[in-house]
């Protein structure tokens, strides 16, 4: 009788998950049942690596799992063609995503497509040019702030630099998302970014561990306890940021609240939130707290890897240094001030370089998207009932779109536009299409802004050839990835 139970079984589910016509061949290790499923279990080092060779379009099963969840099998593609096809065809993120709605809820990251059109629109303008122009003064500051603690590190030993962008980043987005005092930033800086930390790696252990992806074995792990703690302590920490925000605001004049770029005076995200709730009923209070969650999980983490690579890379590359030394010198005359927004786009090589480590070293390396309909792609079918993964890493790596030398760190490629891809979407680090990143402006700004009042100061040296990463939803140097500091002055 059982034998003739899992017979019906294996049946159902071999004709559920049998490659339908037009659909792309299986990523090899394909076991029956468990489909890619095994593979995903193990060192996050190694999943980094198998993503980083994973081919231009094919087929991961997830299995069993994948199965019961309602998403059959994966799609892995890396056509830029293919990718905004998908990423605009299909505007919901798939289950996986969900890992970590308890945290973002309705913010934008993880929101339903209906509810994200409207928000989007709405948060649009607290990233405009125009706020984040107001933005730069406090930037300035931070940076000058992160200056100052890396010159206990001149002459020292190699050191780990990412643990001083995150403060720095934090620092920022605290400032200018949420408006916080520095008395109130030292709870952001150590609490709330070790516990995002945590559960960030709590949901990637989830990920990888595919019975966990069912909610029924998950509310019955360690790993569901650990997640309830740490989100009640973000809950907690976030409360009391907004609560204490709602009151100064109700007790400011409203001369001291409006922004003035010229005086350094800016409107932080939060203010904008609370506005929109009280003149349009907009958010929830949850919603608010769920969109900030988002705005600076989103952005430190993001931020700071990617200001560590370009370290690291300048770090190894003594020549691309200083370049930039010589433009900063032209372009802000040896001159101890704030990097203004008329410095910022004459500091042409200095993007050059942010970009190119951008393009080798993508800190989001992929993206999903639930597949809701049929999506005809260029030579394949992608089935509904899906997820498809979109390989930013394997675009940005691509030598039939960056040539022979794609491997290489070549800065110089972004000066000439003859040097560059012609394909519209060969660089896409924010993401594709109508859900890509609405902090990317805010990032440029922040990086240019700090690099250059670091390499002002101090010259670094590093060896990005020893760095190793790990996946952790972003990629992050886990080894080899220590500098030393000199100082220039
Ligand atoms: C190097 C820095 C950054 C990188 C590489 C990056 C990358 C990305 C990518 C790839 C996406 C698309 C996610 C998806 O489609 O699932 C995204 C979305 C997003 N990012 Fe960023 N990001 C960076 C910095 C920031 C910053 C500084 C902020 C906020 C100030 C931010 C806020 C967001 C938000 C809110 C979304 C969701 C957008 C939407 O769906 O409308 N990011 N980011």
């Amino acid at each position: 009788m059982f034998t003739v139970f899992l017979c019906v079984v294996v049946f159902i589910l071999w004709s559920w998950l049998k490659p339908r016509h037009g659909s792309p061949p299986l990523i090899p290790g394909y076991l029956p049942l468990i489909g890619n499923s095994h593979q995903l279990i193990g060192d996050r080092k190694y999943l980094w690596k198998r993503s980083q060779k994973t081919g231009v379009i094919c087929r991961e099963m997830g299995g069993v799992a994948a199965f019961l969840v309602g998403s059959y099998s994966y799609y892995v593609i890396s056509d830029p063609d293919d990718c905004l096809m998908v990423s605009n065809t299909c505007l919901d993120k798939p289950y996986a995503y969900n890992f970590s709605k308890r945290l973002m809820g309705n913010g934008l990251i993880t929101s339903e497509a209906s509810l994200w059109k409207i928000h989007r629109k709405l948060l649009n303008p607290a990233f405009s040019q125009q706020m984040l122009t107001a933005f730069l003064h406090e930037i300035n500051i931070q940076a000058r702030s992160l200056v100052s603690q890396l010159s206990s590190k001149v002459g020292e030993e190699p050191f780990d630099v990412r643990p001083h962008f995150v403060k720095f980043t934090l620092s920022t987005v605290s400032r200018t998302s949420l408006g916080l005092s520095a008395e109130d930033q030292t709870i952001i800086n150590n609490e709330y970014a070790e516990t995002v930390e945590e559960l960030f790696a709590v949901f990637c252990s989830r990920f990888q561990k595919v019975w966990l992806h069912l909610t029924w074995f998950y509310n019955m792990s360690d790993l569901k306890q650990k997640e309830d703690q740490l989100l009640k302590t973000l809950r907690e920490i976030m409360d009391y940021v907004i609560n204490k925000r709602k009151t100064e605001l109700k007790v400011k004049e409203e001369s001291e609240i409006t922004y003035d770029p010229n005086s350094g005076k800016f409107k932080p995200a939060l203010d904008h939130l609370l506005n929109l709730a009280e003149e349009q009923d907009a958010f929830t209070d949850d919603e608010i707290r769920e969109h900030l969650d988002t705005i600076v999980a989103a952005s430190y983490d993001t931020t700071s890897s990617a200001l560590t690579y370009t370290l690291i890379l300048l770090g190894s590359h003594l020549e691309v240094q200083q370049r930039i030394v010589d433009e900063l010198q032209e372009v802000l005359k040896n001159r101890d001030v704030d990097v203004s927004k008329d410095d910022l786009p004459k500091l042409v090589y200095l993007e050059a370089v942010i970009k190119e480590s951008l393009r080798l070293y993508s800190v989001v390396p992929f993206i999903a998207r639930k597949i809701d309909t049929h999506v005809k792609l260029k030579n394949y079918t992608l089935q509904p009932g899906t997820t498809c993964m979109i390989l930013m890493h394997s675009i940005h790596r691509d030598t039939k779109l960056w040539g022979a030398d794609a491997d290489l760190f070549k800065p110089e490629r972004w000066l000439d536009p003859e040097t560059l891809p012609t394909h519209p979407n060969s660089f896409v680090p924010f993401g594709f299409g109508k859900r890509h990143c609405i902090g990317k402006l805010y990032t440029m700004f922040v990086m240019k802004t700090a690099l250059a009042h670091i390499l002002q100061r101090f010259s670094v040296s590093g060896n990005i050839d020893n760095v190793v990463t790990e996946y952790d939803i972003v990629l992050k140097p886990v080894l080899g990835h220590h500098i030393t500091l000199s100082s220039r002055i």
